[in-house]
């Protein structure tokens, strides 16, 4: 099974690990509507792709936005969510309460609105594909917020594959990857962690975007996998 004339929404999709999973998807013959705040990042994002393929502009935290956006969208099959600010550590001697609710504002409830305001839109043999991350399993020193957040996301999976069946329901949770979530960092910095960190798990190098999307491709095409928590990692939650 591939995606040839299906329609995929990704919420995310402009940039690093969405804007590759759009790509793809319309390579398999997908049509693609990527979503995200910016409208410089949207108009980027379409350069990227085939001309059958759109970009809206929505702030995935405002919820009446996202309502009305499906309700423009009407029918499709795929909803893929990877939308994230760049991320912030958080550590404990100086937890800002209200920044760590502020956390999950994007990255949790808005995935679950998303899937809320799409379940008049989404055709049952459709799937839904969320993002986590393999901090959950292996958080370093300042990533309680941020690992809690991707145990939040693996449980709403498991729980909406039950609820929202036959509608599948999965998750990818990839390791450290190559993308502009890190441009928050300075170049050197952020080269020297992606050499540290890829000389130090089984595959030698960090993931880039395309290997990622993969995984999300995947989910959307077979059929058997629901509650799914796919890793791709190379390895690093082992070492
Ligand atoms: N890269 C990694 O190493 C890694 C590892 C594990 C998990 N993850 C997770 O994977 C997801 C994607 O990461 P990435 O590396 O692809 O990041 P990215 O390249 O920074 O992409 C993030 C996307 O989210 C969109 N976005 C941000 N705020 C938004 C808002 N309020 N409303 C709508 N869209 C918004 C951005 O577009 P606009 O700026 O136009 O809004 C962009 O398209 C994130 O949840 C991240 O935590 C990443």
């Amino acid at each position: 099974m591939d995606l040839q004339g299906q329609r995929v929404v990704v919420l995310g999709g402009t940039s690093g690990i969405g804007l590759a999973t759009a790509e793809a998807a319309a390579r398999q013959g997908a049509v693609v509507t990527v979503a995200s705040s910016r409208r410089a990042s949207v108009d980027h994002a379409l350069t990227r792709l085939p001309d059958r393929c759109d970009g809206r502009v929505v702030d995935l935290t405002d919820a009446q936005a996202v309502g009305r956006l499906f309700d423009d969208l009407g029918e499709f099959t795929h909803l893929v969510y990877t939308a994230g600010e760049p991320l912030k550590l958080m550590p404990m001697d100086t937890l800002d309460l209200d920044a760590a609710w502020n956390f999950f504002t994007l990255r949790y409830f808005g995935a679950l609105g998303a899937v809320r305001a799409v379940l008049p839109y989404l055709r049952k043999d459709g799937s839904v594909t969320l993002t986590t991350g393999t901090a959950k399993d292996r958080p370093g020193p300042g990533w309680a917020v941020a690992a809690s957040i991707c145990g939040a996301m693996e449980s709403l999976t498991k729980a909406l594959a039950v609820e929202l069946a036959p509608v599948r329901v999965n998750v990818v949770s990839p390791g450290f990857v190559r993308s502009p979530l890190w441009s928050g960092m300075g170049e050197e910095e952020r080269e020297r962690m992606y050499t540290e960190v890829g000389a130090a798990i089984p595959v030698g190098r960090v993931g880039e975007v395309e290997d990622i999307a993969r995984a999300y491709v995947f989910l959307m095409t077979e059929p058997f996998a629901t509650g799914t928590v796919l890793t791709v990692d190379g390895g690093h939650i082992l070492v």
